[in-house]
């Protein structure tokens, strides 16, 4: 059978990223060009810098991306582009390039969610199988989503309020660490241990999340501390932190895995990096005999590979868009 080449684009925060996958589960380059240092000064992504940097990095990438692979477009059986959700100015920058390229080399384009995306990333470790569980845990997005095929999203529950990841950035700034806190502060919880009580979210029957509530309470314990004159043991603060977030997060993801008896269960999105959660699911899909995938950790974060994975998986669906695609910076995963 021929082998099949995807060109996969994501630009919808701050990394412009480019990637060929072949047959959607072998990485043949995948370069990304992080703005974390230049957004660090603001503590947090400025969109108007995002969309300037994109459009300043994003041809230097594409070059970079077909050196190292190897290839040219000619080889490029289709172009998968992450078109929503995401920052508007900074998806329109990837958007545009594929969009270009696609009509300048009469290519297929291939629509990709960013957060289906993120769900492939784990086909680099193991064709997904259904029905699989999907934990999907990211700077915007944290939800239990059922699999019974390709592109089949069945959603099971979601976060009422913060994001898992946005939660963890914000507790990490109180703390005092630089943007983005997630992976630093799930480091320095290795320091420390549990000692700070905190509340558990929405310890309840349902699928769902709540996570401002857990934020607002290590604030205004850290607040509260401080005004005491107490010293605020920022490693112990962050075990705390993290324990909470993990146990609040298997618990539903066990639940999920019990109601619906999958034997997969896969981790997507940024916060699939955090050692803590990667330990735990691994612990729960063995107590409950079930399969589970975590991406590498190059895959976790954004990246243009997720995007062409999933760009082969849909190309090979029969999904294609037309030069009339546009950004969305809301999108349901479709
Ligand atoms: O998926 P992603 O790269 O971008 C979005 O689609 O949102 O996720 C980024 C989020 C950030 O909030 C970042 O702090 C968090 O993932 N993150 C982590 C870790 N690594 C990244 N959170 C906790 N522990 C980590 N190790
Ligand atoms: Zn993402």
């Amino acid at each position: 059978m021929k082998d099949t080449y995807i060109l996969g684009i994501e630009s919808s925060c701050d990394e412009t990223s480019i990637s060929i996958v072949k047959n959607g589960v072998e990485c043949l380059s995948n370069i990304v060009s992080s703005q974390i240092a230049i957004h660090q000064n603001y503590g947090g992504v400025v969109p108007e810098i995002a969309s300037r940097e994109h459009i300043k990095n994003i041809t230097v990438v594409l070059e970079e991306c077909f050196k190292q692979a190897n290839l040219t477009m000619n080889d490029i059986d289709a172009i998968a582009i992450a078109y929503g959700p995401g920052l508007i100015g900074s998806l329109l920058v990837g958007l545009e390039a594929a969009k270009t390229l696609a009509y300048l080399y009469q290519k297929p384009l291939i629509p990709v969610h960013h957060i289906a995306g993120h769900i492939y990333a784990n086909s680099f470790v193991k064709p997904l199988s259904f029905p699989l569980l999907a934990l999907i845990v990211s700077g915007g997005h944290t939800e239990l989503v059922l699999m019974r095929d390709h592109f089949s999203f069945e959603k099971l529950g979601s976060t009422l309020d913060d994001a898992v990841g946005e939660c963890y950035d914000k507790v990490a700034r109180v703390i005092g660490l630089p943007y983005p806190g997630g992976p630093l502060l799930d480091k320095m919880s290795l320091e420390g241990e549990a000692t700070y009580s905190l509340p558990h979210p929405l310890d309840d029957s349902t699928y769902n999340f709540s996570f401002s509530g857990l934020k607002s309470a290590v604030i205004n314990l850290n607040h509260q501390l401080k005004q005491k004159g107490e010293v605020v043991n920022k490693e112990n603060l962050a075990a705390s932190f993290q324990k909470v977030v993990v146990e609040t997060l298997i618990k539903k993801t066990k639940k999920a895995l019990l109601d619906t008896n999958c034997k997969h269960l896969i981790i997507a999105g940024g916060v699939s990096a955090n050692q803590i959660l990667r330990k735990s699911a691994l612990e729960l899909g063995k107590e409950l005999n079930v399969e589970v995938s975590i991406p590498p950790l190059k895959y976790c974060t954004d990246n243009g590979a997720m995007v062409a994975s999933a760009g082969y998986y849909a190309y090979k669906l029969g999904r294609r868009a037309d030069l009339y695609l546009n950004s969305k910076s809301q999108e349901e995963l479709k």
